[in-house]
C-alpha cells in the first residue's frame, strides 16, 4: 500500500489514492477519495451530522408525549402531512428516510472499512499524539456501542414503526397512528424499559465520541478548539439521554400512559 511507486512527474495531478499508478485507470472523483482512508472519515462525519440532527429532532419531538395523547398523535400526524398540499402525504416523510437510511448504510460501510485499513496497518503509529487518548478510548468502544444502536433501532422499528413487537407480552394490540397507547403500552414492560435506556446510554457514549473526532475527521481540530469540543460532544450527548431515558421512566412511574 503505502510503498507503491509512484511513477508520476512534479506538476501531474494524480489520483487521490497512494495505491494508484500510471497503470490503473481512474475511477470517478468522489469513489477515488472514498477509497481513501481521509475519504471515509469525511462520509463518517457529514453521515454523522444528518443522524446527530435526526436523534436530537425524534428526542424534542417525543417530548410532546408529556402533554398528552392528543398532542403526541397529532404531531406523529403533522410529520405524515409534512409539505402538503406542495408534495402528497407521506411524500416529505419518505424522502427524509431514504436520505436517513441512506446516511446509516454509508456510515457502517465506511466505518467497515476504517476497521479493516486500521487492521491492515497496525505498524502505523496514530499521528496526533495529543488526542492519542481520546482516539484510543473512542477506537475500543464505537463498535460495540455502533452494534448495540444498529440493534436496537432494528427492534425499535418492529416495535413502535412495524408494530410486530409492540404488543408482545401484553393484552393489547398494535394501532396505527395512536402513536401514545404504542409507546405507553411498549415501555410499560419493565425488560423493554430497561432495553430502552440501556441502548440510549450506549447511545450517548456513541454520540460523545462521535461528536469529538468528527471535528478531527473533517480537519477542524486546532487544539485551542479542543475545549469547546468537549463541550459540544458533552451536550449533545447529555441532551439526548436525559431526553430518551426519561421517557421509559415516566412511563413506568405512570406519568406518561393511562
Ligand atoms: C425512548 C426513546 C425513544 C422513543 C420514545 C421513541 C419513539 C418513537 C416512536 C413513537 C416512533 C414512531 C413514530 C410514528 O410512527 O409516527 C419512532 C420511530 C423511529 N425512531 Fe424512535 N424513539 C426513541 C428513541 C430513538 C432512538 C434513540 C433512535 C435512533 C438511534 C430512534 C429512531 C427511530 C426511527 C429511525 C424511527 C422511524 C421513523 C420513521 O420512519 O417514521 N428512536 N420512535
Amino acid at each position: 500500500m503505502a510503498h507503491a511507486v509512484n511513477t508520476r512527474t512534479k506538476g501531474n495531478r494524480g489520483p487521490v489514492t497512494g495505491t494508484a499508478t500510471g497503470q490503473r485507470k481512474r475511477k470517478p472523483f468522489l469513489l477515488d477519495l472514498y477509497s481513501t482512508s481521509v475519504g471515509k472519515k469525511y462520509v463518517m462525519a457529514v453521515t454523522g451530522i444528518v443522524m446527530i440532527g435526526f436523534v436530537v429532532v425524534h428526542m424534542v419531538g417525543n417530548l410532546k408525549m408529556y402533554l398528552g395523547a392528543g398532542d403526541f398523535n397529532h404531531y406523529a400526524e403533522f410529520l405524515r402531512e409534512l409539505l402538503v398540499p406542495i408534495l402528497p402525504r407521506t411524500v416529505a416523510l419518505w424522502l427524509f428516510r431514504g436520505g436517513l437510511l441512506a446516511s446509516v448504510l454509508l456510515h457502517i460501510h465506511a466505518a467497515y472499512g476504517l476497521t479493516r485499513v486500521n487492521h491492515n496497518a497496525r505498524s502505523v503509529k496514530y499521528q496526533s499524539e495529543r488526542d492519542y487518548q481520546v482516539a484510543n478510548f473512542a477506537s475500543r468502544t464505537m463498535r460495540w456501542t455502533g452494534i448495540i444502536i444498529t440493534l436496537f433501532v432494528l427492534w425499535h422499528l418492529a416495535d413502535l414503526t412495524w408494530g410486530t413487537l409492540n404488543a408482545v407480552g401484553t393484552n393489547g394490540t398494535f394501532v396505527r397512528g395512536d402513536v401514545y397507547n404504542n409507546v405507553d403500552r411498549s415501555l410499560s414492560r419493565v425488560p423493554v424499559a430497561i432495553l430502552y435506556i440501556v441502548a440510549n446510554i450506549a447511545l450517548g457514549i456513541h454520540l460523545f465520541h462521535g461528536v469529538w473526532s468528527l471535528f478531527q475527521s473533517l480537519g477542524w481540530n486546532n487544539p485551542r478548539f479542543n475545549k469547546w469540543r468537549r463541550q459540544l460532544a458533552t451536550g449533545i450527548a447529555t441532551i439526548v439521554v436525559v431526553g430518551n431515558v426519561s421517557f421509559p421512566v415516566a412511563v413506568l412511574a405512570g406519568i406518561v400512559g393511562n
